[in-house]
């Protein structure tokens, strides 16, 4: 028989193909399903809203299609002031999370305290939606359709917002300017813990696509960086050059990320920051040009919000 060898070899291919396939597709697959989402899960899938990076809706990654993070102390609907609660506003047309719209992302008892109590099966995309998430009385944390369960509707919500954060656009940015070729957002059962903080649990990541979480380190773990570094007015300095705060730091410039406008609405003209700030480091002026402040709807202000968003 001329092809027996050829016809064995085909089928040994086809077998270790599919058991391979199996292995790295189905079974992870069956285990992710069968996990229940953290607080920090449902937190995160609010706040980076569906699929981050390349895609049908933000072709060219500018942040579009996110959800934007609110803080409120005031009730949006009521004006009675509240305990400090974080909200996830959706204007209308934004797409949502898997979780909200997929029943086996979240685990079991999440999605049913998040259909039961929290009336997450209402939401529409169409219409716009704001979520928060709650605990039951047994710790089972659950997303909360804040427009229905607490009558908070978009305009008011963000209205009444003491503090909004473009994190989910910003995560966009991290993704499109490659921040991971340098930075993980993975602290390792290492001695990590003690500089980069806690490592992230099973559970943490439920819905989240993708997790950015690196792979070759060459700079800071920034998992939980804006907690150990709060300051907006040090990321804004270190992000439009980093040399201004760290003088011997390898990190690029994204200058280019301010725009052509400040917050002011003053233009921003590079190339004579570039020759002032050319003049400090040559030490013929003491002090550096002043950095701009970044406008509300500047790409810097994404990035800043998304990287102090990282607790
Ligand atoms: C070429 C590698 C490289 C790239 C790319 C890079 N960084 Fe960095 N980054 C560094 C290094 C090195 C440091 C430590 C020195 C310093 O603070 O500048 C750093 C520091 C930081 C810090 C402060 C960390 C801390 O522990 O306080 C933040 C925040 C940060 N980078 C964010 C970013 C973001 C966001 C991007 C993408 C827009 C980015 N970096 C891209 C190398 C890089």
């Amino acid at each position: 028989m001329a092809f027996r060898e050829y016809k064995i070899g085909c089928w040994m291919f086809g077998i270790s193909l599919s058991l391979s396939m199996f292995i790295t597709i189905i079974l992870p697959g069956i285990d992710i399903s069968s996990m229940s989402s953290t607080k920090l899960a449902l937190e995160k899938q609010l706040t980076y809203g569906w699929e981050t990076g390349f895609n049908y809706y933000d072709p060219f990654l500018q942040g579009k299609d996110k959800p934007i993070k609110v803080t409120l102390t005031k009730d949006p609907k009521t004006g009675v002031a509240i305990d400090k609660t974080e909200a996830y506003v959706f204007p209308a047309g934004t797409h949502f999370p898997n979780g909200l719209t997929h029943d086996n992302i979240l685990g079991d008892e999440v999605q049913k305290a998040s259909v039961s109590l929290g009336k997450i099966d209402q939401a529409s995309e169409d219409k716009g939606a704001v979520f928060v998430v709650s605990v039951t009385s047994n710790d089972t944390p659950y997303m909360e359709y804040a427009t229905v369960t607490r009558g908070w509707n978009v305009d008011a919500t963000l209205k009444a917002s003491d503090e909004q954060l473009m994190a989910g656009s910003g995560k966009t940015l991290f993704v499109r300017e490659g921040c991971w070729w340098c930075h993980t957002l993975l602290p390792e059962q290492t001695q990590d813990w003690q500089s980069f903080g806690r490592p992230p649990m099973v559970g943490d990541f439920n819905g989240e696509s993708p997790t950015t979480f690196g792979s070759d380190r060459k700079a800071p773990d920034l998992l939980h960086v804006g907690s150990r570094n709060s300051s907006r007015e040090w990321m804004v300095m270190h992000f439009f050059n980093p040399r201004l705060v760290q003088p011997h730091s390898i990190m690029p410039r994204y200058d280019f990320l301010w725009g052509d406008k400040d917050a002011d609405g003053k233009n921003i003209d590079l190339a004579a920051w570039d020759e002032q700030y050319f003049a400090y480091a040559k030490g013929e002026s003491v002090y550096p040009p002043g950095v701009p402040t970044p406008a509300a709807d500047s790409e810097a202000r994404m990035l800043v919000d998304f990287v102090l968003n990282l607790k």
